[in-house]
């Protein structure tokens, strides 16, 4: 398939830029850009953090893949920042892997993710230890980003505009 007709999916560890990057790749290809967190947020009238207390990590990853499905299912070809955790799924990692899809990994050093997810308040994750946390996550994730991912761009030391040339590219 034509990458003019391919989703663009940015995969990749939380505070790495997948929106902020989504949203420059969209302006920049004319282009509808999904954002996972935004959407269920705006979808169920709770912020990440209601959800993650109230119904528990399994309801809000389920809330990730359903927004993530329908969006590789559009018929216009989109940008979709996805949720950090799409990728511990089996169903959405087949679902990237179909060929309607170009996905990037963007992928940074924990130390750089340290860094920059100070300002979220969206990771409830993160709340105990972030250091450690984002290390472990990156060691279980890693191989699955990897799994799905038809680039990888690395992030580090780079500004918004080098990374969105490195994915055109
Ligand atoms: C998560 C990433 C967060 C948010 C939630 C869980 C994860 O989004 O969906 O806190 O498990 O990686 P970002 O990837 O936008 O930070």
């Amino acid at each position: 398939m034509n990458r003019s007709e391919q989703h663009l999916v940015l995969v990749g560890m939380m505070g790495v830029g997948k929106s902020t990057i989504g949203r420059a790749l969209a302006d920049r290809l004319d282009r509808e850009m999904i954002d996972s967190d935004s959407i269920i947020e705006a979808r169920t009238g709770r912020t990440v953090r209601e959800i993650f207390a109230d119904d528990g990590e399994p309801a809000f990853r389920a809330l990730e893949s359903d927004v993530l499905l329908e969006a590789l299912s559009a018929p216009h070809p989109l940008v979709i920042a996805a949720a950090g955790g799409v990728v511990l799924s089996a169903t959405n990692r087949a679902a990237l892997c179909r060929p309607n899809a170009r996905v990037v990994w963007l992928c940074a050093d924990p130390a750089t993710l340290l860094e920059r997810v100070r300002h979220g308040v969206h990771r409830p994750l993160l709340d105990d230890d972030p250091a450690g946390t984002l290390q472990r996550m990156f060691v279980e994730r890693e191989g699955l980003y990897r799994e799905v991912a038809d680039t990888i761009v690395l992030v580090d030391h780079r500004s918004v505009g080098e990374v969105v040339e490195a994915v055109l590219r």
